[in-house]
């Protein structure tokens, strides 16, 4: 089996948490102009406690560009949206604000319209870092089951699980939540210098089994990165609990 993705396994969310952050302050250390893409969700919260721990304890990103995977089709402000997440868990809790903040616009009446607006913000900044959850039937960003690894940019529609555990982060009912999201595709995803995919707790250990012992398919869209020697997975140990002790060492 080819697995150039390096994996990192930890204890439990705060040390995924805490890896997550040091490869991202480091980067934002070490650059002259950072480029950073987040996501958002359960996964990537512990990491944005610390990156605002971080930023107002004197981390610099005057510099840093800041981007995101995706966003839900939507009112901007609603409870589950990107924008939503990102300015009440990062741009307003920071006492300085990074150079550029970029957005997916998850109301544009025009999507490809929309779409090709990202493209171009993509092209202008390439990434430094982009960071990635796990769905827990192995999505990434929106690129569900059967989404060609080959994807760009585009409007995708939510699998039933994925409107759950939406509902689930949320905490709102099946009619409120989004079905669909414009996504960064494998393509765009893969073309950050590092790609780092946080995982944690038991709901995750079968996806997380798929993506590192089952085939490389479309079935498991996370198998799109396995190859790929820009990718760190960070795993915890309820995540990893139906791995082969292999798999492990
Ligand atoms: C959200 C996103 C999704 C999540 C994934 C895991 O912006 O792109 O792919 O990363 O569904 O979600 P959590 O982290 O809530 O378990």
């Amino acid at each position: 089996m080819i697995k150039k993705m390096k994996t990192i396994f930890v204890k439990n969310y705060e040390e995924m948490s805490e890896k997550g952050y040091e490869i991202i302050k480091d980067v934002i250390e070490t650059k002259e102009q950072p480029v950073i893409s987040m996501t958002t969700g359960g996964s990537p919260r512990g990491l944005f406690t610390l990156l605002v721990e971080g930023v107002n304890n004197g981390l610099d990103i005057s510099n840093t560009v800041m981007m995101n995977l995706d966003e839900y089709i939507g009112p901007k402000n609603a409870v589950y949206t990107v924008n939503t997440f990102m300015y009440e868990n990062f741009y307003n809790k920071i006492n300085t604000q990074p150079k550029e903040i970029f957005l997916i616009n998850g109301e544009a009446d025009n999507k490809e319209e929309e779409i090709n607006r990202y493209k171009e913000v993509l092209n202008a900044y390439p990434r430094d870092v982009q960071v990635l959850g796990l769905g827990t039937n192995g999505h990434i960003g929106a690129n569900e089951p059967g989404t060609p690894f080959d994807s760009t940019i585009f409007l995708a529609e939510h699998d039933d699980s994925t409107i759950e555990s939406t509902m689930r982060e949320y905490n709102i009912e099946r009619d409120e939540a989004p079905t669909e999201m414009i996504t960064l595709g494998f393509t765009e995803i893969l073309e950050a210098e590092k790609v780092i995919l946080l995982v944690s707790g038991k709901r995750k250990s079968e996806a997380v089994k798929n993506l590192l012992e089952g085939e490389v398919s479309t079935d498991c869209p996370a198998t799109a990165l396995r190859d790929k020697d820009n990718v760190i997975v960070i795993i915890d140990e309820e995540a990893a609990s139906l791995l082969d002790e292999e798999t492990i060492k």
